[in-house]
């Protein structure tokens, strides 16, 4: 007979639902290459009685998480639920007993990850979390493992399918953000709060997540810069694509010496990573920018993500796949269950280290000390003298301008303007964007977007 791990989810959703499923089609294949057979003995849902896409044994089947996590069979607990306070209580009272957890929940990470990787070290068993970043794509497994050898000097990510996917369609169909939003939810995308992905905390988990792997210390949520797509307008997409570059919601971690304001030079990004590895912090931001249309990030359409990892020893790589939806998820929790069952047979309790293992100690440079080049979208008034007032509150802040474009209008009509501004500090030019919003000229509050070369 072959030995038999069982398991307890927590959640039998969009996830949970494709985890028992692809169980089902691929549990044979499973243990055949395990040596281990993996067997769901217990799922709790919040409504037990709801019809679902698949059918679940009623003495499977609960509505209390606490019978899953409590039950003596269950080995392992898979948290599929989502949110950060009751998964928060699933996932302690799970680890407090000893059993390994599962989970693909990055709010709840970002929130407590510290405590809960501390709870599972205290008791001696792992916490797994493949899922919870970029969907199907095995990116923590090569952070934590195959990179181990790597200093990482640049990871430049599109984290958040659902955001990916409005963009993409605003960009092949000229909709509107509003029009796709939609559709992105009854794909199964987007958070069951869509505010976490179209404001970007969602992407933002994931690249705190990945910037503690990477650089060694905790990453709080609150030192993330970040931006969401809800203020884009297919106006944005579309001038972006005439400059010869693609709008994406991006995550971007690197090492930076900050960037005083006077560094700003003509043309070229002026953040780089420290050729001693000296840097004076990271850079950990989440918005949305301009990527030129040869970059490889630019083809990264609908939900697939992709995450490009720089380090200093494998150079430059790049992981793409799908990174939302039922079953690319799926195929991460199962990813993890493998390791998490096997570590259990081979009682393995810190195969699989907390974030803060290799350092510890590290810090997020604040973004307004950081350099970028970038768009501005003024919506101003058409007659003379315009250009001038804008130009010359850019100058008195020595920023330079290296294109306009203004679509031709008819006097007295409100047009939009298109600046692509040289390298300046986030500081400067966020202060000089305000003076120029405030002109009697300027229409509507400018829409400022940084261009990223990621040469
Ligand atoms: P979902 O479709 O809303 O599923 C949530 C599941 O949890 C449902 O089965 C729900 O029960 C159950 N549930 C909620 N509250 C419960 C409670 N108090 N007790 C027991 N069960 C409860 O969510 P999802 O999209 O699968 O997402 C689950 C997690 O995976 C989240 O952390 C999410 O961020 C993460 N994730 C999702 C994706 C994706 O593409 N969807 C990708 C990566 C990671 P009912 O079915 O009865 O309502
Ligand atoms: N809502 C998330 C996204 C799910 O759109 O990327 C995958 O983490």
């Amino acid at each position: 007979m072959m030995d038999q791990v069982n398991l307890g989810l927590v959640g039998g959703g969009t996830v949970g639902g494709g985890v028992w499923q692809a169980l089902q089609r691929n549990g044979d294949l499973m243990a055949a290459r395990l040596g281990l057979r993996l067997q769901v003995v217990r799922m709790a849902v919040r409504d037990p009685k709801r019809t679902r896409g698949f059918t679940v044994p009623t003495s499977v089947l609960t509505g209390d998480w606490s019978e899953v996590v409590h039950d003596p069979q269950v080995q392992i607990v898979v948290e599929l639920m989502g949110g950060t306070t009751t998964a928060r209580e699933v996932v302690r009272a799970a680890l407090k007993l000893g059993k390994p957890v599962v989970t693909a929940n990055k709010a709840l990470l970002s929130a407590h990850g510290p405590e809960l990787f501390a709870l599972a070290a205290k008791h001696r068993t792992n916490l797994y979390y493949e899922a919870a970043v970029a969907g199907g794509i095995p990116i923590i497994k090569a952070l934590r493992e195959s990179f181990a050898g790597n200093r990482i000097t640049r990871i430049a990510g599109i984290v958040n399918g659902t955001c990916n996917y409005i963009l993409t369609r605003m960009k092949l169909e000229g909709a509107e953000f509003s029009e796709v939003l939609a559709d992105a939810q009854r794909l199964g995308y987007a958070e069951a709060e869509p505010s976490l992905d179209i404001d970007g905390h969602d992407a933002a988990h994931k690249i705190g997540i990945l910037a503690s792997l990477a650089h060694g210390f905790w990453v709080r949520p609150e030192a993330i810069h970040t931006e969401g797509i809800r203020h884009l307008s297919k106006l944005d997409i579309q001038f972006a694509g005439q400059l010869g570059y693609t709008i994406k919601l991006l995550g971007i971690i690197q090492p930076v010496a900050s960037a005083a304001p006077s560094a700003a030079k003509k043309g070229r990004n002026t953040k780089k990573a420290p050729d001693d590895g000296q840097a004076s912090g990271i850079q950990v931001s989440v918005y949305p920018a301009l990527v030129p249309n040869t970059h490889v990030l630019a083809s990264v359409n609908h939900a697939f993500n992709a995450v490009a990892v720089r380090g200093d020893t494998v150079g430059d790589t790049l992981f793409y796949g799908r990174g939302a939806g039922q079953d690319p998820t799926a195929s991460s929790v199962l990813g993890d269950l493998a390791d998490a069952a096997l570590d259990l047979r081979a009682g393995n309790h810190h195969r699989v280290p907390p974030f803060a293992a290799h350092n510890g100690q590290g810090r997020v440079v604040p973004m307004d000390t950081i350099a970028s080049r970038f768009y501005v979208r003024l919506d101003v008034s058409d007659r003379p003298g315009v250009f001038a007032r804008i130009a010359t509150v850019l100058a008195r802040a020595q920023i330079g301008i290296s294109s306009i474009i203004q679509p031709e209008g008819h006097s007295g009509e409100t047009v939009p303007v298109i600046l692509m501004l040289d390298a300046a500090s986030n500081q400067s030019v966020r202060k000089a964007l305000a003076t120029i919003g405030k002109l009697p000229v300027v229409k509507s509050k400018p829409v400022v977007l940084r261009v990223e070369n990621l040469d």
